[in-house]
């Protein structure tokens, strides 16, 4: 049973469905901590409420010093054995050091299908760009933001009224499904590294091609 922090800046919803399916029996990872790094979240409130121990660590006092932020919270983990981390929707950089620390350790999700539109707003993105499939990417956490190795993706369809609001609504509910199947693969060791791409002990799944849209 592999320990496990999630790191969440607001609506934790993500961090919702790993506390969901990490309370399933069997389930390779616990997640022992959810740490929120601004008070009053939703998401602390809802993990609270789950049993899950919860801690908040201020990052704005720190304004530019990451690293005296990254202090407190290498504190935290270590104080509660945390092994792996899950950043969910958490909106704060890091160094290089504390993310070199956890390399192969730390996954995060972002709603694209990576390696397009990293940063903000990648559902206005996608849009802008006409995409007709777009989706979410779990990578390994590297220096780069919304980049590393990847390792699970899930797409859906892009429709030519959406906005990003209702793009957004698409891509949560597939972001849900593998964050924590994502999870289950990295506490099983599952998941190989091999320089910039993982490999992976998992299968292709069997669903249908996705294709969009579809005429006949
Ligand atoms: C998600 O879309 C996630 O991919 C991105 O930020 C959003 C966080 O949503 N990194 P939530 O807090 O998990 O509901």
């Amino acid at each position: 049973m592999r320990r496990v922090a999630i790191l969440i800046s607001g609506r934790g919803s993500n961090m919702s469905a790993l506390i969901e399916a990490a309370s399933a029996e069997g389930f390779p990872a616990e997640i022992a901590l959810v740490i929120s790094n601004r008070a009053d979240v939703p998401g602390l409130a809802n993990a609270a409420a789950n049993g899950i121990k919860t801690l908040v660590i201020e990052s704005k006092p720190f304004g530019k010093d990451r690293a005296g932020f990254e202090k407190l919270l290498t504190a935290a983990l270590d104080e509660h054995g945390i092994e792996l981390i899950c950043l969910a929707g958490f909106m704060r950089l890091f160094t290089a050091e504390f993310v070199q620390h956890w390399y192969g350790r730390m996954l995060n999700i972002h709603p694209s299908l990576l390696p397009s539109f990293p940063g903000l707003d990648p559902h206005g993105q996608a849009l802008r760009a006409g995409v007709k499939i777009s989706g979410a990417t779990v990578h390994f956490v590297i220096p780069e933001t919304d980049a590393g190795p990847i390792v699970m993706q899930g797409a859906v369809p892009v429709a030519t009224d959406d906005t990003p609001d209702t793009l957004a609504a698409r891509v949560l509910g597939v972001e849900h499904q593998i964050y924590p199947q994502a999870l289950h693969l990295l506490a099983t060791d599952g998941i190989e590294i091999d320089g910039a791409v993982t490999k992976t002990t998992a299968c292709i799944g069997s669903d249908d091609n996705l294709i969009a849209p579809t005429v006949i």
